[in-house]
């Protein structure tokens, strides 16, 4: 921009842009005529003069044909008229001039980066969708192997079980044979023989009892029952009698009757075999092993909830373990364990649409550990009348 003053025009104020158009400092233009910074014959110094002429402003936009882009150049010149002076003609005039290519190649670099960043987003995109399917095929490969992993250790515990179901007949069966034996060398003492008779009786009803249980286990279906806690809690510790027996454990149970939860006896059963034994792993001396269940009804959805509870008084987990140890393979008990025991447990339980927890302490006088499973109650038959049955056997 430019002020200039007076018939010979000569320029009173010039801004650094219009210095920077003409290439001189504001020294070597104001007080010259504004004709000497253009060239001669430029459109600006033509309409200055028409301005000098009529007193009227004037405008004027015209387009050079610069590479890359076109420049437009715009000037606007307005004449200041002297307020005592009776004379139409300006005693100055100012001048704008606009270049606006700076403005073309912003919009242009805008356009070109708006573009990059469109190309940019979709390369995005589809390497997100690709990710995305890939995410996806390895979930549903991972998925497959940890159903794989789930079967193939319920086939394993379920070889685990027949070995202990063997072991648990085997020792009455011995009993049987020697009674059996002893029966026999006592024909000339009726009152002995029949004693030998009546234990060798009592072992082959434990017999009986164990293959009943055996064949439940196997005929059972593996769709979600009313399953009764307390029968669910007898039958795991009838199966790990001989664990019980040699850790010397007192094992403690207590369910209010009538109390069941809906899902599949046999993986229940499976599951609290699983924490009774790790329990009976992890205790020392005057071992207490408490088995328990409770009721309680959700306050917001009013659905009911049956908790069992596995409790230990045994050496405990630490904080650093107790985050691993629902992770498959995970085990301190080194080639003795598989580690897989509480990640079937884990999945058996969420399977049965319940939820497992632990809280341990490693010292102190509440050491130990404790197993909570909740699960979804069933209707109960009877609901008024509930006994609540305690039992305590050190076997
Ligand atoms: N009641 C407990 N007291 C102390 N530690 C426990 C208890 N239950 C589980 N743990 C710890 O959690 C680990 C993982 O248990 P998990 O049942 O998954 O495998 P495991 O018992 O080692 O092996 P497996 O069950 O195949 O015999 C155990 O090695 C043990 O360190
Ligand atoms: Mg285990």
């Amino acid at each position: 921009m430019a002020i200039v003053e007076g018939d010979t025009q000569i320029v009173c104020y010039v801004n650094p842009a219009l210095c920077q158009l003409a290439r001189r400092s504001s020294k070597e233009v104001i007080g010259r005529p504004f004709a000497e910074i253009l060239p001669a014959g430029d459109k600006c110094l033509l309409l200055l003069d028409r301005v000098y002429r009529t007193g009227k402003s004037e405008s004027h936009t015209e387009q050079e044909d610069a590479a890359p882009h076109p420049l437009y150049w715009s000037y606007e010149i307005w004449p200041v008229l002297a307020e005592s002076s009776e004379d139409d003609r300006p005693a100055g005039v100012i001048i704008q001039i606009t270049e606006t290519a700076p403005f073309h190649r912003r919009v242009t670099a805008m356009n070109e980066a708006l573009l990059c960043a469109a190309v940019r987003q979709q390369e995005l995109t589809e390497a997100a969708l690709a990710l995305n399917t890939k995410l996806q095929a390895e979930m549903k490969e991972r998925k497959q192997a940890q159903e794989a992993l789930l079967r193939s250790e319920m086939l394993a515990s379920a070889g685990r079980l027949a070995a202990s179901i063997a072991h648990e007949i085997n020792n009455p069966l011995e009993a049987v044979m020697n009674t059996l034996y002893l029966a026999r060398a006592s024909v000339d003492r009726p009152d002995s023989a029949r004693e030998y008779l009546e234990i060798a009786d009592g072992e082959l009803l434990r017999i009986a009892h164990i293959t009943r249980q055996t064949l439940g286990f196997y005929r059972e279906s593996a769709e979600a029952t009313t399953t009764s806690v307390s029968a669910l809690m007898a039958s795991v510790v009838d199966l790990l009698q001989s664990k019980i027996r040699s850790s010397g454990a007192a094992i403690e149970q207590q369910c209010e009757e009538h109390l069941q939860v809906m899902a599949v006896f046999g993986e229940l059963r499976q599951v609290l075999a699983n924490l009774l034994a790790n329990s009976l792993d992890a205790v020392g001396e005057n071992a207490v092993v408490k088995l328990r269940c409770s009721a309680s009804r959700s306050p917001s959805t009013g659905r009911r909830y049956i908790r069992m509870t596995v409790a230990d008084n045994g050496r405990g987990i630490d904080a650093a373990t107790v985050k691993d140890i629902f992770e498959p393979f995970f085990t301190t008990k080194g080639t003795v364990g598989t580690g897989l025991g509480l990640w079937v447990c884990k999945q058996l339980v969420a399977k049965n649409g319940g939820s497992i927890w632990v809280r341990s302490n490693t010292d102190g006088k509440r050491r130990g550990t404790t197993f909570s499973v909740v699960l979804p109650g069933a209707a109960i038959q009877a609901e008024t009348g509930q006994k609540l049955g305690k039992s305590c056997a050190r076997l």
